[in-house]
């Protein structure tokens, strides 16, 4: 089978594509057979090795996990003895976390982590990059700020993956969602349910007339000392950016400045948000939003894509 791996940190060109013999399942796990894979931020991250300080945990001087790709949506092709939960021929969905390996033709997962049956309401491309932006941002939304109908959000980089599952998800909850873009992300973000869009090319936010309850910087420009005086007192301001900045406006300020990495929840945390997003997909009320879609052959150059920084949604690996 083909599978993408990097053995060095660098740029898109590292990105190879290699034959490897399909994994047989431990007794504990399903083999799938891929048919879409999300390509990240975080896995551009990873590829680069940044922050550098991550290397203390990917690999000091090159990764310890060559493996790429955390997001995937497939077909079960064989099951171990162990299993009970999914069959041959289900369709199937989920997140390998760190361990990786979904731009691949084949993976395989133990069944008790981040995987459910796939709704026949989404297809495989819809599916695969669901725990990119939904079970981040749902993450944050419902688990940190816990939000609630009548609130007033605003949420900085709508028409990224984050983003524009944030905007979905609060307005499920009810929330007022004024959302930051730039002028030819508008239309995107309205078509999302934004109540109030802001140009971040022509407004000061720091400047605005208003106090929000929750400011959720999905993309990681905003400063938390800036935005201070357009958060309620009870506010918080919560990105899913590191940053040596938010970790040390964090020690300061605990209650209101919030950061946080998926893979860094237990499983069945994840597990149990997942389940409910699942619950809202079968009833069509979030829709992933997908910018582009590459074949694994290319990965190299959705990769190159993600680091303009300009992708709207979502980047998908089809595999045929
Ligand atoms: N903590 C976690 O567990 C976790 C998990 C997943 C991802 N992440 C992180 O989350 C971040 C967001 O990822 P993403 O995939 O949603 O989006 P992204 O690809 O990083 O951002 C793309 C969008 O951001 C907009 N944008 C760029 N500059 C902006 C600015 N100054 N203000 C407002 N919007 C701006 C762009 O629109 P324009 O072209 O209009 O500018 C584009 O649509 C990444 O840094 C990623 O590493 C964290």
């Amino acid at each position: 089978m083909k599978a993408a791996i990097y053995t060095r940190y660098g740029s898109p060109e590292v990105i190879q594509i290699i034959d490897v013999e399909i994994p047989s399942p431990k007794p504990n796990e399903i083999l799938v057979k891929i048919k879409a894979s999300s390509v990240t931020r975080a896995d551009t991250m990873m590829r680069q090795g940044i922050p550098k300080f991550g290397r203390l945990f990917l690999g000091l001087f090159k990764p310890k996990n060559t493996a790429l790709g955390t997001g995937f949506s497939g077909v079960v092709e064989s099951v171990g003895e162990q299993i009970t939960t999914f069959k041959i021929g289900d369709e199937v969905f989920g997140e390998k976390l760190f361990s990786n390996g979904c731009n691949a033709d084949y993976l395989c997962i133990s069944e008790d982590m981040v995987i459910e049956l796939k709704p026949d309401t989404i297809s495989h491309s819809q599916a695969a990059p669901i725990c990119d932006g939904f079970l981040t941002s749902y993450n944050f939304l419902k688990d940190i700020a816990n939000i609630q109908q009548g609130q007033h959000i605003l949420i900085n980089g709508a028409s990224g993956s984050l983003g524009s599952a944030a905007v979905q998800l609060s307005k499920l909850v009810g929330a007022k969602v004024t959302v930051v873009c730039s002028a030819k992300n508008i239309d995107f973000v309205l078509a999302l349910g934004a109540d109030d869009v802001l140009d971040y090319t022509k407004v000061n936010l720091n400047e605005l007339p208003y106090k929000y309850d929750v400011i959720y910087d999905a993309v990681g420009k905003l400063s938390y000392k800036d935005s201070k005086k357009i958060i309620s007192s009870d506010g918080i301001f919560m990105t899913p950016v590191l940053s040596i900045q938010i970790l040390w406006q964090m020690l300061w300020n605990s209650k209101q400045v919030k950061f946080t990495a998926t893979g860094m929840k237990k499983t069945k945390d994840l597990k149990r948000l997942f389940n409910e997003l699942v619950h809202f997909f079968k009833q069509s009320k979030l829709h992933t939003s997908i910018d582009r879609t590459y074949g694994l052959s290319d990965i190299s150059k959705a990769h190159q894509y993600l680091e303009t920084g300009r992708k709207v949604g979502n980047v998908v690996i089809v595999n045929l």
